[in-house]
């Protein structure tokens, strides 16, 4: 893929995101805000691509997948009003039958295709399927680290606003009550090194906990060192109760980042 099919691909998003418009105020501003996600991952993508050192071509594949991964998230807020997967449809899957169904990515080389498709198919899968190829694999695992780190860093935002302008959006939250106190088996996976399972999650904290989770799943380097420069986890922990039991979860997830990038680290950077 060139840049000027990149181009192309952009220039049709942007008009199919143009007709989710509706004029009301909260809900075109869930629509701006997947927008303006999607150009996020673009960069983030692009980011942990170069610094990876991928060529221009694949370079240009990586952003098209951002560009598309979350395209369901248009068509699903629109027609349930909410972002929660659990209680609409997986939003990966539509982003696929959107491309399918419109013909998008047509003019592209099949094995593009086939390989656009599935790294949106699998970006919010809690695993990925280890029997697929290498170079599918390690495009997905690429976007599911610009997905996490720019998701991260829109959470913090609005738990921030949450907090000091009582700013309020359910569709962000997954519809999941603001209780005290976090569930024992989100407790429990933490303090095992696994990512907290979607299914677990009763309550708003124990959402923050499963984005702080996320350290045991993110799979380059730059990604790491992003999230450790970004103090993301310092600054998640600040929006959860101060109880000993969140301070030992947040040691460890902190020690675990250190000890990754450590073990990670390039050649070029030691
Ligand atoms: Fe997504």
């Amino acid at each position: 893929m060139d840049e000027d099919s990149l181009k192309e691909l952009s220039r049709w998003f942007g008009e199919y995101v143009l007709t989710f418009k509706s004029g009301d105020t909260e809900e075109d501003r869930n629509i701006v805000l997947k927008k303006e996600h999607t150009a996020r991952v673009r960069r983030e993508i692009s980011e942990i691509g170069e610094s990876l050192g991928l060529s221009e071509e694949e370079l240009c594949l990586a952003e098209s997948m951002a560009l598309f991964h979350d395209l369901g998230r248009f068509p699903q807020y629109t027609r349930y009003k909410t972002f929660s997967d659990r209680r609409s449809c997986d939003h990966a899957a539509l982003s696929v039958k959107v491309l399918i169904e419109e013909r998008v990515l047509d003019a592209l080389e099949p094995a593009e295709r086939d390989l656009i498709l599935k790294a949106i198919s699998y970006h919010n899968r809690a695993a990925l399927p280890e029997e697929e190829l290498e170079r599918c694999l390690f495009f997905s695992r690429l976007l599911r680290d610009a997905d996490k780190l720019d998701i991260w860093a829109v959470l913090l935002d609005y738990y921030h606003r949450r907090d000091v302008e009582g700013y309020r959006n359910e569709a962000l939250e997954l519809d999941l009550p603001d209780d005290p106190g976090i569930c024992e088996e989100v407790r429990r996976d933490i303090m095992a090194g696994e990512m907290v399972r979607a299914e677990d999650l009763r309550s708003l904290n124990d959402f923050k906990l499963l984005q702080a989770s996320w350290v045991f799943d993110l799979n380059y380097w730059p990604a790491l060192v992003a999230v450790k420069d970004r103090r993301y986890l310092e600054r998640t922990r600040k929006f959860l109760p101060r109880s000993e039991k969140v301070d030992r979860i947040f040691d460890l997830l902190i020690s675990r980042l250190e000890e990754r990038i450590e073990a990670e680290v390039p050649d070029d950077e030691a």
